[in-house]
């Protein structure tokens, strides 16, 4: 047999660029606080890593150049959108999108119950602008693209690759403001990781996501607005102000941050069960970053007709709500059951 019949096909991995601090440009290099996000192009990201060359074939796309603090729900319906159009192609074998930090775990989630393909898709971003000392997004997004290209990423929903470990879509948030390690996946840990182009998963995702999903978002355009839905949270001396003022702007969702356990200030409480009664679905998060939220413990959701978010942050929690209440489902047992599912 020759080499050139044994040589391996290298796999083609789509790069879809954001904008985010990984395309950031900093006119300092030792600041890497105050800088314009969304700079570069994903052209220029990809050529300062030729290492990439050994790895896959790339494909690369620009579809925004956003600080994704501005991220808006036209993106979210174009990334998918554009996802499932790429992972339908027989020549596309994973998918990397490269994000801003600020709203990364988000998108990840929305993209994790709203793609359907078992291909890997795998966001990356970076805490130090491109142009900073010792700029983390270079190794990110080749970590990321590896990632991608590798058979073991398939039928795992959708990963993210930041600072050499794998975060599942659904647990990872962003922990830290400053830090280049600024990830986590509280409670339930990562879910691998990826170093020197060696990738190893070390647990399975196991809540629903991509094929399993039933949420299909095909038929809507991004003119089309997604159910309004905002978070409120509790605090030391919380009014009812915000909730009353959302239901009057006819708002179709409210997750609410709680404290602790999901509690929620007594007046909070008393105006998201009236506005539960005025046909607004309201989800019960917590604000503290880690743990669940019990059914029924720290508020009487059968009572009132409230939804626990389970392990799910606000953040979250409103991406799934949203999801739900575009297909009509905003009655409680029915919410409830979503939010128990995914
Ligand atoms: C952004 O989220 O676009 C800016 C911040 C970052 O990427 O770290």
């Amino acid at each position: 047999m020759s080499a050139d019949a044994t040589h391996q096909k290298r796999p083609t991995v789509a790069v879809l660029a954001t904008g985010g601090t990984i395309a950031g440009d900093t006119a300092d290099a030792t600041q890497t606080a105050s800088y314009k996000a969304g700079v570069f192009s994903v052209e220029r990201l990809l050529s300062a890593i030729p290492a990439l060359d050994g790895i896959a074939e790339i494909y690369a796309e620009q579809i925004a150049s956003i600080d994704s603090k501005d991220l808006d729900d036209a993106l979210w319906i174009t990334l998918t959108h554009r996802v499932n159009t790429l992972l339908m192609q027989n020549n596309i074998d994973g998918l990397v999108i490269a994000h801003g930090t600020d709203t990364l775990e988000e998108t990840a989630y929305w993209l994790h119950l709203t793609v359907a393909s078992i291909k890997p898709v795998v966001l990356t971003a970076a805490m130090r602008p491109f142009t900073a000392l010792s700029a983390d997004g270079s190794l990110n997004l080749l970590n990321a693209v590896t990632l991608a290209a590798h058979p073991d990423a398939v039928a795992r929903g959708v990963l993210v690759a930041f600072a050499n470990r794998i975060h599942g879509a659904r647990d990872i948030t962003k922990i830290s403001t400053y830090a280049v390690d600024a990830f986590a996946s509280p409670e339930s840990g990562i879910l691998g990781w990826i170093q020197d182009g060696r990738v190893e998963f070390q647990r399975l995702v196991t809540r629903a996501h991509t094929m399993q999903s039933v949420f299909k978002i095909n038929a809507i355009d991004t003119q089309y607005a997604l159910p309004a839905v905002q978070i409120v949270v509790s605090h030391a001396g919380a009014s009812r102000l915000v909730v009353d003022t959302l239901v009057n702007a006819r708002i179709c969702g409210i997750v609410v941050a709680g404290t602790g356990n999901g509690s929620v200030h007594v007046r909070l409480q008393q105006a998201l069960a009236d506005a539960r009664a005025r046909g607004v679905a309201v989800v019960r998060s917590s604000r503290v970053g880690s743990g669940h939220v019990m059914r029924n413990g720290a508020a009487p959701d059968d009572a009132l007709g409230l939804v626990s978010a389970g392990t799910l942050n606000p953040y979250k929690a409103r991406v799934l709500l949203i999801l739900a209440l575009t297909h009509g489902w905003g009655e409680p047992v029915m919410l409830q059951s979503l939010f128990d599912q995914y």
